[in-house]
């Protein structure tokens, strides 16, 4: 395991939230000190989906019970591919916020904010943008995969092209050393790093602060068409969200194994999204290896395996999708809790702004008559 990742385990859900598995390289005396900061967050371009929970929320629910943890609707990283359709960003803030606290993020417990409403992301972002080279960023996996993904070919957007810098901004702003994300994301923590180094190498501090990702052992949920990645553009995802028929719908046709074409055929169980879906959320492992054993021997059929799938992912969402239609009845209070959020961290930002500008010495102020010579 790399030294900046820190894997927490979660068959399933229920196991996930209280049996937290914390990597080699975290002392058990970590587990009860409240002096390490969490940073994370989402691009709110539409509402999260199981990828997102077994991804990296059910981590987040975990850390919200022993650290102080941030979660910024990163609205402005948003924005860099999607700088034509402002509207989309800014309606989604609600629906991820929305997503967070169903899915029992507390706001007494974590910070929830709009990345936008700080401008010291941005200052710090100016400042990162001379430690790194242009090459660098080039290489960037994560980078590299969405420029393909999104077919930029050589029309990348300078902003797109950038971002992860303001993401080390995002994280270093905090100076969180927790960062719970999916695993496509850890390139980016990786970077973050280079950038702290640099930084406290270059101004000669210890301002900065370097970060772990936080992983877990279910690093990705497949889409419901079997492809890596569950994603709204690929019309291949499970959302929290979700309405009781629409996902009966998205399971029911779900990809399984091709060859398994009779219900005689034996069939494969390792890479078949239904069987990564149950071992993700499925509680009753007992049962479910006996499923398995039958389902490769032959004499099982796909249906009666979706059958078993949507009680779990049923059971697992039914609670999530009540508290939802709940909150989302009192917008109100959800963007009560946003600004509230917004406005502890703009104090924090502003607090590590003000280090990195006295770092490098650039600290000036008009009003109270700084000796330039
Ligand atoms: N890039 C992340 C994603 O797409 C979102 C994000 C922005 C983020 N800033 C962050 C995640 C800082 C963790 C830390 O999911």
């Amino acid at each position: 395991m790399s030294c900046f990742i820190k894997k927490i385990a979660q068959q399933n859900p229920h196991e996930m939230y209280d049996n937290v598995f914390y990597g080699d390289n975290m002392m058990d005396s970590d587990k009860d000190s409240n002096s390490k900061i969490v940073l994370t967050g989402d691009r709110p371009t539409g509402p999260l989906h199981l990828g997102h929970f077994v991804g990296s929320l059910n981590n987040r629910l975990k850390l919200q019970e022993s650290y102080q943890q941030y979660i910024m609707i990163a609205d402005a990283q948003a924005l860099t591919d999607n700088a034509d359709d402002p509207s989309k960003v800014r309606k989604n803030i609600l629906e991820v916020a929305l997503d967070y606290l169903a899915v029992g993020i507390d706001p007494e417990k974590s910070t929830i904010f709009i990345q936008s409403m700080l401008p010291q992301l941005f200052e710090l972002t100016a400042y990162y943008l001379n430690l790194v080279t242009w090459n660098r960023l080039k290489h960037n996996p994560t980078v590299k995969a969405e420029i393909l993904q999104k077919g930029y070919g050589e029309s990348v957007p300078a902003g797109f092209m950038v971002y992860p810098i303001s993401q080390a901004a995002d994280i270093t702003a905090f100076k969180a050393s927790l960062v719970p994300v999916g695993e496509d994301q850890l390139p980016m923590i990786e970077q973050t790093t280079e950038i702290v180094r640099k930084f406290n190498r270059t101004y000669n501090c210890d301002v900065l602060v370097e970060p772990e990702a936080i992983t877990s052992s279910v690093t990705r949920l497949p889409g419901t068409d079997g492809r890596a990645k569950m994603s709204k553009s690929l019309n291949n995802a499970v959302f929290l969200s979700d309405p009781e028929d629409v996902v009966a719908e998205k399971i029911k046709k779900m990809y399984t194994d091709p060859n398994h074409i009779r219900v005689e055929d034996p069939g494969t169980v390792e890479g078949n999204p239904v069987f990564t879906y149950l071992d993700a959320f499925d509680t009753d492992k007992e049962s479910l290896e006996a499923v398995k054993d039958h389902y490769r021997r032959g004499g099982l059929g796909d249906s009666k395996v979706k059958m078993r799938l949507l009680d779990v992912i049923q059971a697992f969402l039914t609670p999530i999708r009540k508290k939802r239609e709940e909150l989302s009845k009192d917008p109100d209070y959800v963007m009560d809790i946003i600004f509230k959020g917004t406005e502890k961290a703009f104090a924090v930002a502003e607090k590590t702004l003000t280090e990195v500008k006295e770092a490098m010495g650039i600290n000036y102020h008009a009003n109270n008559k700084v000796d330039l010579r």
